[in-house]
């Protein structure tokens, strides 16, 4: 059973103003849960990569809220990946799902909304017990 069609983009609120625009995120309103941890990566250097794990439990939102990445998203069957560069559209990432993160622009900013608070036991941090565990 393929999980990947579940990796969407949702498109956040935006209040256009000509002071500036405003995008705001209500938990389990304009994504599928509530939000316990919000983390974000940034001062990324050319050519890194992050990500590199799945997760049993938990669900994110990514957002490219300043310049832009890559989310490669993989079920253990099929990847794809996600160009983000818009401070309102969110990628959601389910349970299961092996993420990694490249291509980071200058100055990019990583916000990250999670359904958990941290827990390293919650990764799956080898890739070959992940495809194990995805292909159950
Ligand atoms: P990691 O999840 O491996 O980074 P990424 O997936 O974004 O590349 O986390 C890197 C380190 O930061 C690791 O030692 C765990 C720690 N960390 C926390 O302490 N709390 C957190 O909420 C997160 C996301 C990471």
């Amino acid at each position: 059973m393929t999980k990947i069609i579940e990796c969407k983009i949702i498109e956040l609120p935006k209040v256009i103003d000509h002071r500036g625009n405003l995008t705001f995120i209500e938990g389990k309103k304009h994504i599928p849960f509530d939000i316990k941890r919000v983390y974000y990566l940034y001062d990324v250097p050319g050519g890194a990569v992050r990500g590199g794990h799945a997760h049993k439990k938990l669900q994110q939102l990514i957002i490219a809220v300043s310049g832009s990445f890559d989310v490669i998203v993989d079920d253990g069957y099929d990847k794809k990946r996600f160009h983000l560069n818009r401070s309102y559209y969110g990628l959601y990432v389910p349970t299961m799902i092996w993420r990694e993160l490249d291509n980071f622009s200058t100055g990019a900013v990583c916000l990250v909304l999670a359904s958990e608070y941290y827990d390293e036991s919650d990764y799956i941090r080898d890739y070959e017990e992940f495809l194990r565990l995805a292909r159950k």
